[in-house]
Parts: structure tokens; C-alpha cells; sequence
């Protein structure tokens, strides 16, 4: 028996990777977060697969099941949205798996934030505009930030940022940025980013809250800032530029004198 944590993807049923899938396919038993796991990823399962939401479930009650499934010699699929490593609450499952001596894996998945950078269709790096992305949340009642990561002290690094949990602190995240990066900051706001009522609104942090209810906008959003949000600005990568050689491709005069 073993326990597979499966990065689902943003919630389509398509954005799950082959392996996932086929891990998914070949469990006996199914846990998913159904807050933020899309039903229809459950289209992987097999029929006869014993299927819980866990969303209603305390972590003691999710570790009765895998003892249950260690029980009946079962494999396990432990569905979480996006990617597993971000905000999954896995390390405290994983910590009851290895008191019982039951071995798990972890199959990664598309995680929210690049799939809202998908529907804007940015990059969330430039040359000479930002080279880093900050993956940062907004304070919750669930997990504590630790001091030092202050979405303020965050924002002074002028680099890209995907800002995860902030739907429901939205205006005073906003708040909190402007108290370092100028007004004009491009920004945007990604709800269910492929999901059927996907939608998306972009701005400036100065303009961003103009024009929208805050409250439309407080479950599984994501909220993107910096500069690199915007095509256009900035230089670009000399990857593809004919001048520029490396191990792969020879620069256009250098392949001329050939
Ligand atoms: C508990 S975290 C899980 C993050 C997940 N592990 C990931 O890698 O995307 C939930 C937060 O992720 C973001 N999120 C999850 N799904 C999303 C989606 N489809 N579109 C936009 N943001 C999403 C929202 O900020 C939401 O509050």
C-alpha cells in the first residue's frame, strides 16, 4: 500500500499531468480538497475507487482513512490543488504516513499562480525588469506569516510577485504594497484561472480595486504584480537573438563564415 499526493493542476480536469492521471486511475481510495479541486478531475478514478472530500475532514479523521487503506493493502491518491508544495498542508500528513510506516510519493502539479500568468498571457520574468518571482500569501487565520515576510518588506525587491490567499484580505494587501512600490505597479486579478467561471482583471495597484466588488473576488484568486506583467516593457532575452550563440546554435555570423 502507498499514498500518492498528486498536484491536480488550477481545476481543469486536463491540467493534471499523465502521471498524476495515472496514478489517480489506479487508487483504491480518493482524497481531494473539493474547496478547491474541480469534480471533474474525479472523471480519472476508477468506477468502483472509494471517493472522500476532505474539505469537511480534520487531519485525525484523514489519517483514519490511510490506516483504514493500509488496513485493506489499498493505494491511495491524495488529490491537492495546484502543486502539492505550495500551501498543501502536506507536511503534517506526511508526518502521520511516517509514524504509521506507510511510504509516499508526491507527483507534482501546475500550480495556480503559473496558470494565472497563463490567462494573462505574461511572463512573469524579463530581462532587466525581474528575474525573480516572490511566492508569497496574504496573513490568514490558518497559517501564520513568519515576521520578515511582510507583503511590504516583500514588495521593497521590485520583483515579479504572485500573491497566493489574498482574495479575502484583498484591499488590505493592496494597502500594504502601495506602501512601497509606486501606484503605477502593473497588477492584475486571476479568479478560477481554468475553471468555467475563470475571469481576469488587470490594472495598476493604484487602479486595480476601481470598477470591481472585492467581494467577487475572495476564493481562489490570485493576485500578480510588477513590471514584467506588462508585453512590451523592457528588453528582450538574447536567447533567440541571431547574434547570440551558445551550445545549441551558433550566432548567424559565426555560421556564415562556415
Ligand atoms: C491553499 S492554496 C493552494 C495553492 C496550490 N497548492 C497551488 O499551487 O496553486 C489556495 C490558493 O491558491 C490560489 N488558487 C488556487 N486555485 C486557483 C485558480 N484556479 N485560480 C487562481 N488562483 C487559485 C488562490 O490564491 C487560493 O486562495
Amino acid at each position: 500500500m502507498n499514498v500518492t499526493f498528486i498536484g491536480a493542476g488550477p481545476g481543469a480536469a486536463d491540467l493534471i499531468t499523465l502521471r498524476g492521471a495515472k496514478a489517480l486511475a489506479e487508487a483504491s481510495l480518493v482524497l481531494y480538497a473539493g474547496s478547491l479541486v474541480s469534480k471533474d478531475m474525479l472523471a480519472h478514478c476508477r468506477p468502483e475507487a472509494e471517493i472522500h472530500d476532505t474539505a469537511s475532514m480534520n487531519l485525525e479523521e484523514q489519517i483514519e482513512q490511510y490506516r483504514r487503506a493500509q488496513k485493506n493493502g489499498w493505494k491511495v491518491a491524495r488529490l491537492h490543488s495546484g502543486d502539492p508544495s505550495i500551501y498543501g498542508a502536506i507536511s503534517e500528513q506526511m508526518r502521520a504516513l511516517d509514524d504509521l510506516d506507510i511510504p509516499y510519493e508526491v507527483v507534482p502539479g501546475v500550480s495556480s499562480f503559473t496558470a494565472s500568468a497563463a490567462v494573462l498571457k505574461a511572463s512573469l520574468t524579463r530581462p532587466e525588469i525581474s528575474q525573480t518571482i516572490i511566492i508569497t500569501r496574504s496573513e490568514g487565520r490558518a497559517s501564520a506569516v513568519p515576521e520578515g515576510e511582510s507583503l511590504a518588506s516583500l514588495a521593497e525587491h521590485g520583483a515579479s510577485m504572485a500573491i497566493f490567499l489574498s482574495g479575502a484580505g484583498l484591499i488590505k494587501a493592496i494597502e500594504e504594497l502601495l506602501t512601497k512600490l509606486p501606484p503605477q505597479t502593473p497588477a492584475a486579478l486571476v479568479c478560477k484561472a481554468s475553471w468555467p467561471q475563470e475571469k481576469h482583471h488587470t490594472g495598476t495597484l493604484g487602479t486595480l480595486l476601481e470598477g470591481i466588488s472585492p467581494e467577487e473576488w475572495r476564493l481562489s484568486t490570485m493576485l500578480l504584480v510588477g513590471h514584467a506583467l506588462v508585453n512590451g516593457e523592457g528588453a528582450a532575452s538574447r536567447l533567440y537573438s541571431p547574434e547570440y550563440s551558445h551550445r545549441f546554435r551558433k550566432a548567424a555570423r559565426e555560421t556564415a563564415k562556415v
